[in-house]
């Protein structure tokens, strides 16, 4: 039987993948090019400075910057992400998402956070959830970003539980993949074509079956 479940945060459990692209499309508009819905798919899950990168690669400018530069666009991004989630509150918690927690808690299942975010704890303390989780693991935490899966090792192994006792709730491929390789069930949330990484996918938590998987 699964005795953990370990959450993605942005797109998961709070709206916030929409911040993340408004602050990108703003520095691909100062650069000069269109930055689409369709190019942020590439940015779910993925730490900040490949998302970077991959932008970049979609401007056609990838060598066209210092190291330099490229963290001071970085860090421009960030204070403009920041200053969105800087007011978010509980309205901003995903569908189902509350209710899932709530279960999980009451049937003795663990909880772990997963995030490649370094902005996780401001997140989850904005919105209330930060109570429901035994241990956080976000982008302060680790060194490797997911596919890598040391992102929901880490959680598992802080808790003692075997990694194929653990459900990964994930809205993307990155992710996905990353729990996929040390054997944690992958559930996917969003849209079944863009998560083809996923073991099952749910267009949304409130359409998942609690008493299925755990
Ligand atoms: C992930 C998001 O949760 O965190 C990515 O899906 C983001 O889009 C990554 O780049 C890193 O976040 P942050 O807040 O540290 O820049
Ligand atoms: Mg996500």
């Amino acid at each position: 039987p699964n005795k953990c479940a370990i959450f993605d945060l942005d797109g998961v459990l709070v709206d916030t993948a929409k911040y993340h692209y408004l602050a990108w499309k703003e520095l691909a508009e100062k650069l000069g090019f269109e930055f689409t819905l369709e190019h942020n798919e590439m940015l779910k899950g993925v730490s900040r400075m490949t998302s970077l990168d991959i932008l970049l690669e979609v401007g056609h400018m990838k060598d066209a910057f210092t190291e330099e530069e490229k963290v001071k666009m970085a860090t421009e991004k960030n204070n403009r992400y920041v200053e969105y989630i800087s007011n978010i509150d509980e309205s901003e918690i995903l569908d189902g998402a509350l209710p899932l927690l709530q279960e999980l808690k009451q049937k003795g299942i663990k909880i772990a956070l997963g995030s490649a975010s370094k902005n996780a704890q401001i997140i989850l303390k904005n919105v209330g959830l930060e109570k429901y989780f035994d241990v956080i693991v976000d982008g302060n935490s680790v060194s490797k970003a997911k596919p890598d899966p040391e992102v929901f090792t880490l959680g598992a192994k802080t808790l003692g539980i075997p990694y194929e006792e653990c459900v990964v709730f994930e809205d993307s491929q990155a992710g996905l993949e990353a729990a996929k390789i040390v054997g944690m069930l992958a559930v996917g949330v969003g849209q079944e074509k863009d998560l083809t990484n996923a073991d099952v996918v749910y267009s949304s938590l409130k359409d998942f079956k609690i008493e299925q998987y755990f």
